[in-house]
Order: structure tokens, then sequence, then C-alpha cells
């Protein structure tokens, strides 16, 4: 194993400044990483799961309307000092919870010209260490961890890794999409059949094109080498910078210039939030397992749906 590969992992990036068009108007001044999930920030839960996957520095890639952000992830000493004063531990620790989770720091995309574009604004801060991306809208549920063993993959087997989940065919269009082989090694992460090796990515194939039913996911962990990559990559679907593109290069290289990619497939629980209907069942699923809010929560949700209201409802915009 090289000293590079070696090296511990402590740097997660999260891009966040996408303008969040599906979900106007809420997202018109408010940035769609903010809207609560249950009673926290979606970008809350996604910091939290880069800390407990042992990342300690966090970069957020921002943009317009994206202050808030800031301001979740600072002490916010009025209100600390009111819940002091008042003794009201509990919320006070509910306050704090966010600022103690990572060293935060923020770059501003200026124009959104994609992921791939949001990625390399954080060059000057990750410089020349293998990170992670974390996207502020992909939410894991913190029972089914992937992120650590990403980057356990990584530290293994070096160059860049991404994450999969097995989509239904006519879902795929909506991904991007991976055609894979197996890997082929013999570390102590040998054996492992959910781990793949990665020969070719098409980001948003058209229907009937797709190489594969496996879409790549919001978390990566990258080698440094994609910055470079990222530099020579043309605007590509929707004329933006796509990652998905800078990633296929890296696939197709050999070690020690990038190469190669490696793909870890997830099947547990996750949540686009940046998806209305995605969002929703977020909130539902997490809420129904809280051990405060759950259990008054499921009664209502047994009794709406045994009432069968749910069946007269036709539906309006
Ligand atoms: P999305 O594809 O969800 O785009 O971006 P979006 O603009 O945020 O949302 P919609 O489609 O208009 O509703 C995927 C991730 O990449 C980030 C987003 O913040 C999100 O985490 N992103 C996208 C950037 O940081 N910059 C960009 O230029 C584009």
């Amino acid at each position: 194993m090289t000293k590079a590969r070696a090296r511990q992992i402590t740097k997660a990036v999260i891009p966040a400044a996408g303008l969040g068009t599906r979900f106007l108007p809420a997202t018109k001044a408010t940035p769609k990483e903010m809207l609560p999930v249950v009673d926290k920030p979606a970008i809350q839960y996604v910091v939290e799961e880069a800390a407990s996957a042992g990342l300690t520095d966090v970069l957020m890639i921002t943009g317009r309307n994206k202050r808030p952000l800031e301001d979740h992830f600072d002490r916010a000493y009025e209100l600390e000092e009111l819940l002091v004063r008042k003794g009201d531990e509990a919320k006070l620790a509910r306050v704090r919870e966010s600022s103690d989770l990572a060293t935060m720091h923020y770059v501003r995309q200026g124009d959104p010209k994609g992921l791939g574009h949001a990625v390399l604004c954080a060059e000057p801060h990750v410089a020349d260490q293998p990170f992670a991306v974390l996207l502020g809208d992909d939410l894991i549920d913190p029972r089914d961890p992937l992120l650590a063993k990403m980057i356990d993959v990584q530290r293994e087997l070096g160059g860049s890794v991404v994450a999969l989940i097995e989509v239904a065919p006519e879902q795929a269009h909506l991904y991007g999409c991976a055609a894979v082989k197996p890997a082929e090694w013999h570390g102590t992460l040998g054996g492992d059949d959910e781990i793949v090796r990665i020969t070719d990515l098409v980001e948003k194939p058209a229907e009937g094109e797709a190489p594969s039913n496996y879409a790549v996911i919001g978390r990566y962990v990258l080698d440094p080498t994609v910055f470079d990559v990222l530099r020579e990559t043309p605007p590509g679907k929707n004329d933006e910078i796509q990652l998905t593109d800078a990633l296929r290069v890296l696939a197709q290289r050999t070690p020690g210039r990038g190469g190669p990619v490696h793909g870890v497939l997830f099947k547990g629980r996750r949540y686009d939030t940046g998806d209305r209907g995605d969002y929703l069942r977020a909130i539902v699923r997490l809420a129904c397992e809280r051990d405060d809010l759950g259990p008054d929560f499921r009664t209502w949700l047994k009794e709406l749906v045994g009432s069968g209201e749910l069946d007269t409802l036709t539906g309006a915009e």
C-alpha cells in the first residue's frame, strides 16, 4: 500500500449550491438543504453522517441564499444565553448539536455550473489528499452506514469510490449509471460482492441506453486527481460540468494516474430530500421511528390509513 493511500481521510466536501428548482417556491429564499426533516434541517443529517464516519473537516460549497447554512452550523449566542438563563438543558443541547459536529468551512460556487464544477471549487481546501463528497440533499439513514465502508475500500484499493444503488430499469435515466465488473483483489475486503469495479459511467442515460441498473447516489470518496480531470471536463448533460463525466475518465485510468473507480452497492434506506415525494417519505419514516414523536404519530397514521379517507382522495395541485 502506498503512503498516499494509507493516509487518513479527514475532509468532507458537501456541495449545496444547487438552485433546488424542484422544490419551488419553498426554495425561493431558503436553501433546500435547510428544509426540516422532522425537526432537523436535511443538511444536519448529512454533516452528522460525515462526522460519524470519522471526517472532522467539512467544506460546504454554497451559493446564493445559502447564508442560513452557515448560521445553522455556527454558535447562536443569544439563543444559547437565553436557554442557559432558563436552565433548559435539553433545548440547549439541541441548539449546540449542529455547531459541535465538525470544523466547518465554506466556499461559494458563484454560478451553479454543475456538480463537477462545485467539487472543483473544493480544490484549494482539499489539495492533494483523497476526500469524501456527500451531496447535501441525499439522506442516508444513520442505521445503514455506508461512508465508513467506502473510506475503507478507498484506503485498501486506492483510486476513487462511488456509492451505487440498484434501480428499476425505467428509473435509470434519472441517475448516473455504471457499467461494472467484479472487483479483483486479495486484501481484507476480498470476497465482498457488494464491491465492484466500475468500467464506464453515463450521466442520465436515454431510456433503454443505461449500461446497467446500477445508479450512482450522492456519496463519493475521490482521488484528488479528479480536480485535474474536472478542469478539462467540458459541460455535459444540461450544459453543466458533470462529476460523472470526470469519474468516467478516472474509471479508465490505471492506479497512480487517478484510477481505478470502485462502486459500493448500498442496500439500505436513503432519501433524495431534493425530491418532494422522497422528502415526504423521509419525514414520515423518520417520524414514525422516533421515540418521542413516533408513538402518537404512528397511531394517527394508522387511523388515517384505516379510515379509508386516503382511498377517496383524487389529488389536486
Ligand atoms: P441537483 O441535481 O439536485 O440540482 O444537484 P439542484 O439544482 O440542487 O436541484 P433541482 O434539480 O433544481 O431541484 C445535486 C447536488 O449537487 C449540488 C446540489 O446542491 C445538490 O447537492 N450542486 C448542483 C451544486 O452544488 N452546484 C451546482 O452547480 C449544481
